[in-house]
C-alpha cells in the first residue's frame, strides 16, 4: 500500500500483471502514488499484489466490465497488448480494441491524463498486425479530448531473457550476419518514464537503453553472465523471410507475434538512449547463481577418454545388433525365456523373445545412436549417457537370471558412463566478464 503525498495521484495501471505493468506499479509507489491496479487475473500480480491499493478484475476488451473503473481516477497508465499468442484474440481485439474500451471509460469519468505504451516504430514497420493496431489506438488517442502521452519503447529486457535461455543451452542463433543493431530497455526505465509524464508531457516519447548493440554482441554478452565460452550459428537471413512469408498465411491471432519479433530480428531498430540500465547489469542479475555443468567445470580425470571408449564399444556393439553373425540376439532372448520361465520375470522375458527383432533394432538403434554421439562430443551427451543407463538398467531387471554376467556387466558400463558425466562444481567457476 502506498503512503500518499501531496503530489499524490490515483493512476490505473491497466495491464498491471504484465512485464512492464509490475515495472510501472512498483515506479508509481516509490513515488508515493495510489494505484488501482485493472486486471483479468489478480493471480498474476504476483509480486507486486501487496502494493496496489485497490484491485479491478474486467477484461478491458469489455465497455460494460470497465464501467466506473476510471471513476476517482487521475491518470490512466495503459500497457496492456497482445505480446503472446493470446487465443483466438487479435491485435486489433487488445492493443486497439481493449485500450480503446478504456479511453472512453476514462473520458466518461473525467480523467485527466492518459499515458500509453505502444512500441518503437520505424519505416517499413506500418504493415505489421501489431503496429497497425497500435498505431490505430494513438490516432484515436490523439483525437480524444484527455492530455496524453505516447511512449514508444524499444524491446525490452525481458525480450533478451530468450539472448540469455540460448547461452544457457551452450548456444545462441541469430539471424543473417548477427550485425543488426538495438538499444533494449529494462522495464523498469520505461516505467519510470511513464511516472514521469504523470503531469504533462510530449504526444510521443520514444525510448530506448543506453547501449546500441548487435546481436552478436548481445548472444556475446549473454554467455560471459553465464560462464560460458560463447557459441553463436548464424542462421542466414533468408530462413526469418522463409518463415514470415509462411507465417503471414496463418490467421492474424497465429502470426502477429511471430512476424513481429521476426521483423524487428532482421533490421536495426534504434531509439533515443533514454534508460540508464545497461544489459549487463539486467544478465548480470538473471544470471547469477547460474554454474554451468561444462565447459568450465573440469570433467573427472581421463573422462574423454572414458567417453571415447565407451562410444566406440557402443557403437560396435549397436551395429552387431543388426547382424546375426556378430550376435546372436534372438537365440539370447530365447535363453533368457527359458532361464527366466518360472520367475516373475517369466513374462517380460518371453515378450521380449517374441519381439526378438524389434528389440534388437531398438537396443541396436540406442546403442549406435547414443555412442555415435558420445565419440562426437556433441552437445547432449548427457542424454545420450542416461539412455544408456537406462538400458543396462532394463537388460539387468530382465536378463539377470539368464546371464549372472550381465550384472556386473552393467555395473561397469555404468560406472564408465557415470565417470562421462561432468558433475556441478561446488564452486561457481572463474567469471570472465567485465563488471
Ligand atoms: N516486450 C517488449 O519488448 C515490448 C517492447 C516495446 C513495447 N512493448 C509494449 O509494451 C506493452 C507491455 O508489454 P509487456 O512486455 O509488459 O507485455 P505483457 O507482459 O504481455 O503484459 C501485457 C498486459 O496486457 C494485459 N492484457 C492483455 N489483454 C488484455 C485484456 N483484454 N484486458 C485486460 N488486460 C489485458 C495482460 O494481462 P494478463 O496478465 O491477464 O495476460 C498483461 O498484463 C505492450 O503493449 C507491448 O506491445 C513491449
Amino acid at each position: 500500500m502506498t503512503k500518499p503525498n501531496d503530489q499524490s495521484k490515483t493512476v490505473l495501471v491497466a495491464g498491471a500483471s504484465g512485464y512492464l505493468g509490475r515495472h510501472v506499479v512498483r515506479s508509481l509507489v516509490s513515488e508515493g502514488h495510489r494505484i488501482r491496479a485493472l486486471v483479468r487475473d489478480p493471480q498474476r500480480l504476483r509480486d507486486v499484489r501487496a502494493l496496489v491499493d485497490e484491485v479491478v478484475v474486467a477484461d478491458s476488451r469489455s465497455a460494460e466490465a470497465l464501467r466506473g473503473v476510471c471513476n476517482e481516477v487521475d491518470a490512466v497508465i495503459t500497457t496492456i497488448g497482445l505480446m503472446s499468442r493470446s487465443g483466438s484474440l487479435t491485435p486489433s481485439d487488445v492493443d486497439l480494441g481493449a485500450n480503446l474500451s478504456l479511453l472512453r471509460e476514462a473520458e466518461r469519468a473525467g480523467v485527466r491524463r492518459f499515458i500509453y505504451i505502444s512500441v518503437l516504430q520505424r519505416p517499413g514497420m506500418e504493415h505489421l498486425a501489431i503496429v497497425a493496431a497500435k498505431r490505430a489506438f494513438e490516432g484515436e488517442l490523439a483525437g480524444s479530448q484527455i492530455s496524453s502521452t505516447v511512449v514508444r519503447p524499444n524491446g525490452f529486457f525481458s525480450d533478451m531473457q530468450a539472448f540469455l535461455d540460448m547461452a544457457r543451452g551452450g548456444r545462441a542463433y541469430v539471424f543473417g550476419r548477427g550485425a543488426h543493431r538495438i538499444n533494449p530497455i529494462d522495464g523498469a526505465d520505461v516505467a519510470a518514464v511513464a511516472v514521469s509524464l504523470l503531469e504533462e508531457g510530449q504526444p510521443i516519447v520514444e525510448v530506448g537503453g543506453p547501449d546500441v548493440l548487435t546481436h552478436d554482441e548481445i548472444a556475446r554478452r549473454a554467455f560471459v553472465a553465464v560462464h560460458r565460452q560463447p557459441r553463436i550459428t548464424h542462421v542466414p537471413g533468408w530462413v526469418a523471410r522463409a518463415a514470415l512469408s509462411v507465417v503471414r498465411r496463418l490467421p492474424t491471432s497465429v502470426h502477429a507475434v511471430p512476424e513481429f519479433v521476426l521483423t524487428v530480428l532482421s533490421r536495426d531498430l534504434i531509439a533515443p538512449a533514454v534508460g540508464l540500465t545497461s544489459l549487463d547489469h539486467f544478465f548480470r542479475a538473471q544470471g547469477a547463481g547460474w554454474v554451468p555443468l561444462r565447459g568450465k567445470i573440469p570433467l573427472l580425470p581421463g573422462a574423454v577418454a572414458v567417453r571415447r571408449l565407451l562410444g566406440t564399444v557402443f557403437l560396435i556393439a549397436g551395429v552387431s545388433k543388426f547382424f546375426n553373425a556378430f550376435e546372436d540376439v534372438p537365440g539370447r532372448l530365447a535363453a533368457a525365456a527359458q532361464a527366466n520361465a518360472l520367475s516373475i520375470l517369466s513374462g517380460p522375458s518371453q515378450w521380449l523373445c517374441a519381439h526378438a527383432g524389434l528389440v534388437a533394432a531398438a537396443v541396436g538403434a540406442i546403442m549406435v545412436f547414443t555412442g555415435g554421439w558420445q565419440l562426437l562430443g556433441a552437445r547432449g551427451f548427457r542424454l545420450a549417457g542416461a539412455l544408456q543407463l537406462l538400458m543396462l538398467l532394463c537388460f539387468s531387471l530382465i536378463l539377470h537370471r539368464a546371464y549372472p554376467l550381465v550384472v556386473p556387466n552393467d555395473v561397469v558400463f555404468a560406472a564408465a558412463v557415470l565417470w562421462t558425466l561432468p558433475w556441478r562444481h561446488p564452486t561457481p567457476p572463474e567469471h570472465f566478464g567485465s563488471d
